[in-house]
């Protein structure tokens, strides 16, 4: 067997520091265990990019970076990743923005990324391809006459048929997604999606052994929940506490990538309630949303900065005394040990999205908290992580009024149920770290049998 070859459109930091965001943060603990190879995009783009990869080595797995002129990184990544995709897949069809300079991009550097690859694996390598941005790469690489492995993991959310058509190219998505190997998805509900949008665009048949025949082939399907490192980011809390005075009030804390599907204004809203409605808690609690800038080129984001500073405000306005600031904001990355100490030392951790693919913020906090005195989560149904972890205070992110009566609920919860609730959701996470994960999609990725439809090996 050959090397790990994972693609993706952010690669790590080649100094290994400063990464946030779900996919970066699980895949380079799971990569670090073997090594391999991490192809990504370079951090800044140049007008005159490099005509082949650039190579580091870190010393637990090697960076290949690949570098792209302004104009087609915009066009590719704010534009039809993030202008387009992103939205359809989050549901939010409304916030589409169709150039056709975007979808030309997006081919363009799946094409240009699939030359550079193909010069570089061999077939014996198993190559693992991440995330919406690059959807089209195992049909560009195939095209090259790469004969390697080839699976693709899906991170956000996939939506249902209807919201998938919403996108003007959908059929070639979903032509390119059945020219992978092994698909895995988040949850059961994206897979099901998969399944009803490969019966009806491409005539797909739903085998026995869960694979699609599809085309002449079989493309094989999984659920492969995500999932982070729990023993590291439990020490990494629990460490970090001993020389960090508690919060002098019960703190609720939210930590999100400052984006439209996270339902910030929401959570704020829901907060908001609570204090109307739960005068002997005003100068008694404290909220505190770290929310880091994302794609903040891209109007949509712009708008949702725009509107969660004003909402932050107008809480504070409302509620706040000279010596209570109901909400503390904060624009921003945190180094990966100073979050996982605010998550011990939080009573209640908000994670609210209205829409997501798995949410690891949620998992981070079930792991970084004191066993003997643990928080309480509320959890949005709507994020993939709700699959997993029932045990967590379920809510919906649009009614303001249920998250508020959470938010009540868990900042009385007696310490029994407390305790339950923790080890339900800590023992169920020790048994599906980001090992597991990686491991298990690994697995059936090398397990697959390349069969055209009669049953005949490729
Ligand atoms: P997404 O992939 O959409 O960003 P996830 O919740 O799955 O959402 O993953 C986000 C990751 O980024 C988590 O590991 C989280 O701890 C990290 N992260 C989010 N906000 C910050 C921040 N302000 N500082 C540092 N890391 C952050
Ligand atoms: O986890 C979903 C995801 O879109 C990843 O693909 C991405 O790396 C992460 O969120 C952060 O977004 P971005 O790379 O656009 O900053």
């Amino acid at each position: 067997m050959g090397r790990l070859v994972i693609i993706s459109n952010r690669a790590p930091s080649v100094d290994g520091s400063g990464d946030s965001g779900g996919l970066v943060v699980a895949l380079k603990d799971a990569l670090a265990k073997d090594g391999g190879l991490w192809i990504g995009g370079a951090p800044k783009q140049t007008d005159a990019p490099s005509p082949s990869l650039i190579f580091h080595h870190r010393q637990d797995f090697d960076i290949g970076l690949f570098e792209l002129e302004p104009k087609l990184y915009r066009d590719y990544y704010l534009g039809y990743s993030n202008s387009v995709l992103w939205p359809a897949l989050h549901g939010r069809v409304d916030l589409i923005d169709v150039q056709p300079c975007y979808a030309a991009a997006y081919r363009e550097v799946a094409g240009r990324l699939a030359r550079l690859i193909a010069e570089t694996v061999r077939d014996d390598d198993l190559i693992w391809v991440h995330d919406y941005q690059l959807i089209p790469l195992a049909h560009e690489l195939k095209a090259l006459g790469v004969k390697s492995r080839i699976g693709f993991f899906l991170h956000i959310p996939l939506p249902d048929l209807q919201t998938f058509k919403a996108i003007p190219d959908w059929r070639d998505l979903a032509r390119w997604l059945a020219d992978y190997d092994l698909i895995g998805f988040q949850t059961r509900r994206d897979l099901g999606h998969m399944i009803n949008i490969f019966r009806h665009t491409l005539r797909g048949e739903l085998r026995s052994n869960g694979n699609m025949g599809i085309a002449g082939r079989e493309v094989a399907l999984g659920c492969f929940p995500i999932s982070i490192n729990v023993d590291g980011f439990r020490r990494l809390a629990a460490e970090g506490a001993v020389n960090t005075p508690a919060p002098s009030l019960p703190r609720l804390i939210g930590v999100d990538r400052l984006d439209y599907s996270k339902g910030l204004p929401q959570r704020l809203v829901g907060y908001q309630k609570f204090l109307e409605s739960h005068a002997a808690f005003h100068g008694k609690v404290s909220l505190l949303q770290i929310a880091p800038p994302t794609r903040d080129d891209v109007d949509a984001y712009k708008a949702i900065r725009t509107e969660l500073e004003h909402l932050a405000g107008h809480i504070n306005g409302r509620f706040g005394t000279v010596d209570w600031t109901p909400v503390q904001y904060i624009h921003r990355a945190l180094p990966r040990d100073e979050l996982a100490v605010l998550f011990r030392l939080s009573r209640v951790g908000l994670v609210t999205p209205l829409f997501d693919g798995m949410n690891l913020v949620a998992k981070e906090y079930v792991a970084a908290q004191d066993a003997a005195d643990p928080g309480v989560l509320v959890l949005s149904q709507f994020a993939g992580a709700a699959e997993e972890m029932p045990e967590a205070l379920i809510v919906n992110p649009h009614d303001p009024q249920d998250i508020a009566q959470a938010i009540s609920t868990a900042l009385e919860m007696p310490l029994g149920e407390r305790i339950e609730r923790h080890d339900a959701l800590y023992s169920h996470l020790q048994d599906h770290d980001v090992d597991h994960w990686c491991a298990a999609f690994l697995k059936r990725l090398v397990s697959v049998e390349r069969l055209d439809v009669d049953g005949v090996a490729r």
